[in-house]
């Protein structure tokens, strides 16, 4: 039955009735009149027909009261509500379409609230994360304006150093609602890549050039290998910039004293694939899922002068697949990290 039209149901239906009314009034013609198959027949073709008409509009009439509202309702909140409802065909299978629509619409809202579950438990991380980050340079920004208010700003052995060391703090602030700025642009598709051929090679000493005093104060060596002299890709140089930095950056945070980064340039098919070597305190592979994660960092109580917020590894992912291209991670506890990410030849 659940496979029927509501025409066929009438049909059905009409048969059963104009049969059963046929076989009676038949047997009553009897008693008065003798037998005639064509008045039966004729009799039966009329009941038929009238039964057929009434059903079919009993079955839409029931159709409309019990489901109309119904399937209306759920059709109109799946395909928007601007459009406008279908009408019901009554020649096909409505119940089992209704049956389907209703099924669909479970499966989709069931899928709808997982997905707003999973971002209302992401959400109230990220906002525990930011202000968890955010009020330790607030807290110092406050002891070091307290200090200088009770005294402090006479004293001029700290008065400088203080208002110098809450700036160091505020820049930490402003730098992290850069990261996130900048994470928003990305995540939302606001960021236009402005895609164009450059040697990547001549970038990375750029890179390298520019954070130099950094590696040197760790006494780190930074060293590049390449087979050529030139390797052309075609890619956004200055969001190139902002991943190789802060790839060579972590490389000097999590490096040891006295170590080394090698950076490699290998040609893969249609693309060049970068790898950025550290054999600095490597990471454990528990870790290895998460670590590009915003405010993902191994260690979280460690101070901030040799580290950051967790927000770099974010950004280059971001910067990644923003270019369609890929980054890895591969690392062995004490021994060292190597970050490797592609881009595409030019
Ligand atoms: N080369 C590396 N060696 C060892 N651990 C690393 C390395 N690179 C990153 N990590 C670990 O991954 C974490 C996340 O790195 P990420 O660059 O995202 O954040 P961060 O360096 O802490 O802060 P930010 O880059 O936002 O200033 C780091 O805190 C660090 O624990
Ligand atoms: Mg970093």
């Amino acid at each position: 039955m659940r496979n029927l039209s509501p025409q066929q149901l009438a049909f059905r239906l009409s048969i059963l009735i104009a049969a059963l009314i046929s076989v009676c009034c038949s047997l009553v013609w009897i008693i008065y009149y003798p037998f005639s198959l064509m008045a039966s027949i004729a009799f039966f073709t009329f009941s038929l027909v009238i039964c057929y008409f009434i059903f079919l509009w009993g079955i839409g009439q029931f159709i409309d009261k019990k489901f109309r509202l119904i399937y209306k309702t759920i059709h109109n909140l799946k395909v928007g509500l601007k459009r406008e409802p279908q009408q019901i065909d009554l020649s096909e299978d409505v119940f089992g379409r209704i049956r389907q629509e209703v099924i669909d619409w479970d499966q989709k809202n069931r899928k709808e609230i997982e997905r707003l579950t999973d971002q209302e438990q992401f959400r109230r991380e990220f906002l525990g994360n930011v202000s968890h980050e955010l009020k330790t340079p607030i807290f110092s920004i406050q002891g070091y304006i307290l200090t200088l208010l009770e005294g402090g700003l006479e004293d001029e052995e700290i008065n400088r150093s203080f208002l110098l060391k809450a700036e160091k703090s505020i820049n930490r602030m402003i730098e992290m609602v850069d990261d996130l700025d900048e994470i928003a642009k990305l995540e939302s598709n606001r960021m236009q890549l402005d895609l164009k051929k450059f040697d990547l090679l001549a970038l990375t000493k750029e890179v390298i050039e520019s954070i130099e005093y950094k590696a040197k104060k760790k006494k780190i060596t930074i060293n590049i290998k390449a087979e050529d002299k030139n390797i052309f890709v075609k890619a956004d140089p200055a969001r190139i910039t902002q991943v190789l930095t802060n790839l060579i950056v972590n490389s000097i945070n999590y490096g040891k004293e006295g170590g080394r980064t090698n950076i490699r340039f290998y040609d893969l098919d249609e693309n060049i694939l970068v790898e950025v070597a550290d054999n600095g305190r490597g990471i454990e592979e528990v870790h290895l899922p998460r670590l590009f994660e915003r405010f993902y960092r191994i260690d979280k109580g460690r101070s901030r002068s040799d580290g950051g917020s967790g927000l770099g590894l974010a950004i280059v992912k971001h910067i990644m697949e923003a270019h369609k291209q890929t980054i890895n991670v591969r690392s062995k506890i004490g021994e060292g990290s190597v970050f490797s990410f592609t881009l595409e030849k030019a």
